[in-house]
Order: structure tokens, then sequence, then C-alpha cells
């Protein structure tokens, strides 16, 4: 294995996380408690939404998020299958069946113009993701469920603070649902958190993610233990402080990759959207020309961390072939072919960052 000194990701704990669990470990109230509580609030003033809900993943999330819809068996729901398998699980985990529709080439989002003719009678929901920190075509999106009749949920795991015309990602679908895996934007180590403006399907999902509780010990409904702890609460809080800081650092270190990548041989930068705010959760370039495996080797062997996000799509998991989805989309199997993502997090120096496109350049004049 090459020694790696850039890795892909690197969570920020500083001595404010630390500080702030020490406390709740000194209180008493280590599982769901006022940090949640709080947490929950400064989160849902941040997305913009009147409420919010803290998970323990932003899978659970998810799964809560579709039962929340009445979502379950016979239901079909449209969602990209270019992502994490958390999104095409969490619809198998309710009893429906995720239908995948091909993505954009050039935001590798889900692409608004195929999604009508996927439609059937049995869907029920759309759950666009918002890939590498970038909004998918809401409007479009919304317009779409809208004439339909169809519940949006966003898989916002990827994009905390985004925003779309004007609009925090995750507020602009019935549900968002938000990871804090240690790789994110922000974390809480595990931990999940589910937005909305809709009070019912707010309270449907705080009665889901504890036991189907109303009242305590009053169950009204099957639910589960996907609840957050107060100590994950804490270093949420922590990192929310500072979320706009790290995305302006990510911000700012995608644009001198792009500024330096852009006309470089063999390699496609990424594109954003007009009047987005592209939060760059992943910096992912696609491989144009020579084999990518050669790149990536190529890459770690000279101490640069990279990622492939993603390499198999969901409908060819071995999971989804047994299921019997047996097709290929277009442009996700050449995204998936050509796509390397590179360190793009707040920690990186300037160093750093020139280290990326001189063996970037030097990979381009050997593969291309
Ligand atoms: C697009 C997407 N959806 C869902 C998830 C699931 O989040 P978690 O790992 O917190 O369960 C992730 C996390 O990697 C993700 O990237």
């Amino acid at each position: 294995m090459p020694k790696i000194r850039i890795p892909i990701a690197n969570p920020i704990i500083q001595e404010e996380e630390i500080e702030e669990v020490v406390k709740v470990l000194k209180s008493g109230f280590i599982a769901q408690g006022p940090k949640v509580a709080e947490f929950e609030e400064k989160f849902a003033e941040f997305i913009g939404t009147k409420y919010a809900i803290a998970t323990s993943s932003g899978t659970t999330a998810l799964h809560v998020a579709l039962l929340s819809c009445g979502i379950g068996e016979g239901d079909e729901v449209i969602t990209t299958p270019f992502t994490f398998a958390a999104t095409g699980n969490s619809i198998l985990y309710t009893g429906a069946r995720p239908v995948f529709v091909d993505i954009e080439k050039d935001t590798f989002n889900i692409d608004p113009k195929k999604i009508e003719e996927a439609i059937t009678p049995n869907t029920k929901a759309i759950m666009p993701v918002q890939l590498y920190g970038q909004s998918a075509e809401m409007d479009k999106i919304n317009e779409i469920a809208k004439k339909h009749e169809l519940f949006v949920i966003e898989d916002a795991a990827q994009a905390h603070g985004a925003i779309y015309k004007e609009k925090k990602v995750g507020s602009m679908g019935d549900m968002g649902c938000f990871s804090f895996y240690p790789t994110k934007n922000m974390t809480t180590s595990e931990g999940g958190m589910i937005t909305t403006n809709n009070k019912e399907l707010a309270e449907k999902a705080r009665m889901l993610r504890a036991h189907g509780e109303s009242k305590r010990y009053k169950h009204s409904i099957l639910g589960y233990n996907f609840r957050m702890t107060d100590i994950s609460a804490a270093i949420g809080l922590a990192q929310l402080k500072k979320i706009d800081t790290f995305n302006q650092k990510r911000i700012d270190n995608a644009n001198y990759l792009t500024k330096e990548l852009d006309d470089i041989n063999g390699i496609t930068a990424p594109k954003t959207l007009n009047r987005v705010k592209h939060v760059y959760h992943q910096y992912t370039i696609k491989i144009e020309s020579g084999n990518r495996d050669e790149w990536v080797k190529f890459i770690n062997e000279n101490g640069i961390g990279t990622g492939i996000h993603y390499p198999i799509p969901i409908y060819k998991q071995e999971l989804y072939l047994e299921l019997g989805y047996d097709y290929e989309l277009e442009e996700t199997e050449k995204a998936a072919n050509s796509v390397i993502s590179l360190p793009v997090h707040p920690s990186l120096s300037k160093d750093d960052l020139a280290t990326i496109v001189k063996v970037l350049k030097e990979a381009s004049a050997k593969f291309s």
C-alpha cells in the first residue's frame, strides 16, 4: 500500500468538540436528551425548516422519512443509481421498490428529463440525491412531483449548507435527510437529521425514531430505536458553528483545483449549475483518456488519497441483481467508469493543493 500523505477526508475535531462531549458525559444525560433537542432546533434554523428530527445515522433518517410518508410494500420510489448504497437500501427496508433513473453527465445528479417516463401508478415518491454537495434540479423535480402528486424526499446526506436558487438543500422537498458520518462536511461521529416544514410528517418521524411512542410508554405505531445520543449532538452543535467556514474552505479549495486543472488534457473538472452553492463534499473529476485504475495508482503512489464515488451503480450491486434488476443506464455507466474524487477537505494546506495539481499534471502527461 502506498503511503498517503494527503488523505481524501479528514474530520476536524477540535478542543470545543472535546469539551462539549466531556460536559455531556459528566451531566448524566448521555442518551437522547437536551443536547439533541438543542441540536434539532439549531439545525432546523440553519436549513430554514420549521422542524428537524435527529436520528442515529443518515440511513435511518432516510428510512424514517420514507415511512413517515407512508411508503411501503407495493410502492415505487424514483431515485438515482449513482449514489451510496444507503439511498437504495432505505427504500428496500420499507418494502418499496427503488426505480433508478439515469443521471445528467455534467452534475452526476438525477436527470429530471428522464423522471416522468419512469412514473407508474405505483410511484409514491422521488428521492433525488444532492450528490457531492451540489443540488439536483429541484425546481423541475418539484414540478413533476406536484403534477403527479408524489412526495419528494431529498437525500441531502452530502450537502449540508448547499443552496439551490436561494433555498437551502433539505428545505425544498417534503423531507430532507442528512448524514453526519465523519467524512461528511460536518460530523457527529455517526448521526443523521431529517428536516421538514410539515408538522404531521415531523410528528410521525419523531414517533418512528423512538418505538412509535406518542407519549412515554404509549406505543401507537411500530417504530424503531433510531435515536441520536446527546454525546453525538454535542459534537454536532460545535460543528454547526463552523460549518459555513468549513464549506467556504472547501469551495476555495475546489475553485483553486478547477482553475489549475481545467485545461489539463484527459481531465474534466466538476461543473456547477447556475444559481447553486456547491459545498464540495467531494471534488470529483472525470478521466477522459487512459485507464482510470492507472491514474488512481499513480496519484496514490504520489501520496494523494482518492475515492471512487461510485464504482458500481446500485442496480448492478449483487443484492440488486438478485432482486431482478438487469439494466444499464448510459450516463451512470460512463460516470461509474470514469470518476475520481480528489482531496478537497478544509484541512488541506496550500502546499497540499499545489502537490495535488503537480501530481495530476504529471499523470496527465503520462496517460493522455
Ligand atoms: C448519498 C448518501 N445517502 C445516504 C448516506 C447514509 O448516511 P450514513 O452513513 O450516515 O448512514 C450516505 C452516507 O455515506 C450518502 O452519501
